[in-house]
């Protein structure tokens, strides 16, 4: 059994490297067209920071895990294929705003019907619309010559930022399919190290389904939650304490129920919005209307943080220095997709604030190439106005102090670690007065810092 995956990003790079890992006498060829990308992954900075990765990869490179931007030869070589490509929302044409570009999907099916020769079992692995191995299939079998393909949905369920231990020990794996065979011969591979009863064999169809649907319900927590904290902005409650007291119903349960400035990542709004298209199509609009609603109130929790702040800086941000404390939509990952503060960033730099930014792992230039973005998305280019903003409002710190240094307010914008040990009395010092503290997060001591001097606001508690 040979394996290759094509796409080495943040769902590719860890499952293969894990793969490789429990399975040694198992080649596993990841190729990625982007040759940068694959460079880092032959290096010894990796393209994107996960808890326990590098080790992982150390132990297998070299000996059973390949990377290359030899895509035709590795689908040539192996058995099993796995399609992990980026699924973008699309932002053009039909179902723009809403549906997935499958574009990058198609290529890859079209690529390895023309490379292939005897049979393959082709893994979707990226999250894809409900019936879309049906397309890959049609492609597949449309080739004349004479290779044969089951196609298999094996949808990934690991966070980013705790992937290794989620790819681990998963809650389950899932894998649909019609071939009893091609289904038992990717199961084996994940028996290696997960227990058989974790390992959910279903219809092509459910398996596609499972993801978008998995999605939905954890941002729907988190959106539901955010929902609370505004009426306990309004009403005196406190959001954590509410968080608590539901979840220790075990019909709720603990988990996602965290308040915060809105969730982020390249999954929950683009699979939701995904769900929200399908329902469209099949002509469910209040199950459309129900699921988008999970996204309307994801924008609003954004928005009126922003607006919070602006309204608790005496209304008006223009001038001000604001220290940005977080980039990624998470903490332990460099990944900054649909990451809140991007567009709590945006809506700032449009009242005229001057950003001071810091985050231990997203990178200045991406940084910059998201606040473009976001002010490029209504038109598709950045207005001469916002062009000014983005050059002379924005600067990217090394480290939190310095952003500090003089500023009206310190914004938390993502849970990392090492906010929590920050020495706060230092950072008083170096700000103007009043000392203003946003903790879009609640992980802060809401107790201690009021006493050190600061004017502390938190999300879902007034
Ligand atoms: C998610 C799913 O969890 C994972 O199973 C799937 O494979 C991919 O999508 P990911 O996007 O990496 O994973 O991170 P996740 O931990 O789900 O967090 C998503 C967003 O929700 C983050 O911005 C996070 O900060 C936010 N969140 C999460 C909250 O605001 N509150 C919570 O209680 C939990
Ligand atoms: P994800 O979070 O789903 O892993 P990423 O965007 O991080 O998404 O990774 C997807 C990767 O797939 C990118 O590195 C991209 O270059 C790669 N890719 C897209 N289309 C192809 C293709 N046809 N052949 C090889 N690699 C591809």
């Amino acid at each position: 059994m040979k394996i290759c995956c094509i796409g080495a990003g943040y769902v590719g790079g860890p499952t293969m490297a894990m793969i490789a890992k429990q399975c040694p006498d198992i080649p596993v060829h990841v190729v990625d067209l982007n040759q940068a990308r694959i460079d880092a992954w032959n290096s010894d900075v990796l393209p994107i920071y996960e808890p326990g990765l590098d080790e992982v990869v150390n132990e297998a490179r070299g000996r059973n895990l390949t990377f290359s931007t030899r895509v035709d030869e590795a689908i040539a070589d192996s058995d099993m294929i796995f399609i992990s490509v980026n699924t973008p929302t699309k932002t053009f044409g039909i179902g723009s705003g809403r549906a997935a570009n499958l574009e990058y999907v198609e290529k890859c099916a079209r690529q390895i019907a023309s490379v292939s020769r005897g049979h393959k079992i082709v893994v979707e692995k990226s999250t894809l619309p409900v019936r879309t191995a049906e397309a890959v299939k049609r492609i597949l079998f449309s080739v004349s010559t004479g290779a044969t393909f089951d196609v298999l949905s094996n949808p990934e369920f690991l966070a980013e930022g705790t992937a290794i231990e989620d790819l681990l020990r998963p809650d389950r794996v899932l894998i649909g399919g019609e071939s009893e065979q091609a289904i038992s011969s990717l199961a084996g591979v994940y028996e290696r190290w997960v227990p058989r009863n974790r390992i959910l064999t279903t219809n092509l169809w459910s398996s596609e389904l499972s993801k978008l649907t998995a999605n939905a319900f954890l941002a729907q927590r988190v959106s539901s939650i955010n929902a609370i904290s505004a009426l306990c902005e309004a009403t005196g409650a406190d959001v954590d304490e509410v968080a608590r007291a539901i979840g220790t119903d075990s019909r709720i349960g603990p988990k996602f129920l965290k308040a915060s400035v809105g969730f982020g990542g390249s999954c929950f709004q683009k699979d939701i919005l995904n769900l929200v298209y399908l329902c469209e199509h099949f002509g469910l609009q209040e199950v459309a209307a129900y699921w988008e609603q999970v996204v309307t109130m994801n924008d609003y929790q954004k928005r009126r943080f922003a607006e919070s702040i602006v309204r608790t800086l005496f209304s008006t941000v223009s001038d001000k220095r604001i220290a940005i404390w977080g980039w990624a939509f998470k903490k332990d990952t460099n990944d900054s997709r649909e990451s809140a503060a991007i567009y709590v960033c945006r809506d700032l730099l449009r009242e005229r604030a001057r950003l001071h930014i810091y985050d231990p792992q997203v990178q200045k230039e991406q940084i910059l190439a998201d606040l473009e973005l976001a002010m490029s998305a209504d038109t598709g280019v950045v207005s001469q106005a916002d062009r000014q903003l983005l050059e002379n409002n924005v600067s990217v710190e090394k480290d939190c102090y310095a952003t500090a240094n003089e500023a009206h307010a310190v914004v938390v914008l993502t849970e990392w670690d090492e906010f929590k040990t920050v020495d706060y009395a230092k950072i008083y010092t170096s700000m103007l007065k009043p000392a203003f503290l946003f903790d879009g997060r609640n992980i802060l001591d809401r107790r201690a810092l009021p006493k050190l001097g600061f004017e502390f606001h938190a999300i879902g508690m007034s």
